[in-house]
């Protein structure tokens, strides 16, 4: 497969320039690669808070995974008419709540970037949706940015905070980061069994950190 910031923007080439230009910097400053590894061969996949897509996009093209099938949801109905504006055979994007999707329909859960956006006191609920919509034996992957080094995670809030608070990029709560423990905790406290925790290779400012847990 492509590298994915070149696969990004030749799968997003009819997108309106600001979002291809928002993909292609998605796939340069997040590692992408790392995460599609770690998406199963066949099955059901489902990316909450999927933004434009891009993880779904890419998953639903990747030749090694051709019995895999994609389903993306998010809260900006923009980002999900971007997303589906793409088109792809193996990939659906719906503007839903998790509570609209039926129990156990998905193999594997990946949650990319959203908690960050999402209040603490919210976390529970939307980890209990993720549960909710995995079969039992499932897994999830989740991928934050965590709050240390420090001149790293200063350099992160600044970015996200005029992300979200002065740009409007993501919809969501004022950002903030958690230590990969505090996320660990968190997944746990929603009823998932984490199996391994890793930082991801990043030669930038940003500590990219990837947790795998099973929904038992
Ligand atoms: C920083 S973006 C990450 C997008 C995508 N996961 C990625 O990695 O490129 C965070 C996304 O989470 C979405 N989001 C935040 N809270 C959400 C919620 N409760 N339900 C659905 N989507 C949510 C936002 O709309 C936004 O698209």
């Amino acid at each position: 497969m492509r590298s994915p910031a070149a696969a990004a923007w030749r799968i997003y080439r009819g997108a309106p320039l600001p979002v291809r230009l928002h993909v292609l910097v998605r796939a340069l400053t997040c590692p992408l690669g790392a995460l599609l590894a770690r998406f199963p061969a066949a099955g059901a996949a489902l990316d909450v808070g999927c933004g434009h897509g891009l993880l779904a996009h890419l998953a639903a093209r990747d030749p090694r995974r051709p019995r895999l099938f994609l389903a993306g949801i998010d809260h900006d109905a923009g980002k999900i008419r971007a997303a589906r504006a793409v088109g792809g055979s193996r990939v659906r994007f719906w503007a839903l709540p998790l509570e609209a999707l039926p129990a156990a329909a998905f193999d594997f859960v990946s949650i990319v970037d959203v908690l960050y956006t999402v209040r603490r006191e919210a976390w529970p609920g939307l980890l209990a949706g993720c549960r909710r919509v995995l079969r039992p034996g499932g897994v999830l992957l989740l991928k934050e940015v965590i709050d240390r080094p420090r001149w790293k995670h200063r350099a992160i809030l600044l970015q996200e905070t005029i992300s979200v608070r002065l740009l409007g990029i993501t919809r969501g709560d004022p950002p903030h980061f958690e230590s990969p423990a505090g996320y660990a905790h968190a997944l746990r406290q929603a009823g998932f069994s984490p199996f391994e925790g890793s930082p991801l290779a990043s030669g930038h400012w940003i500590s990219h950190y990837l947790i795998l847990a099973r929904r038992p």
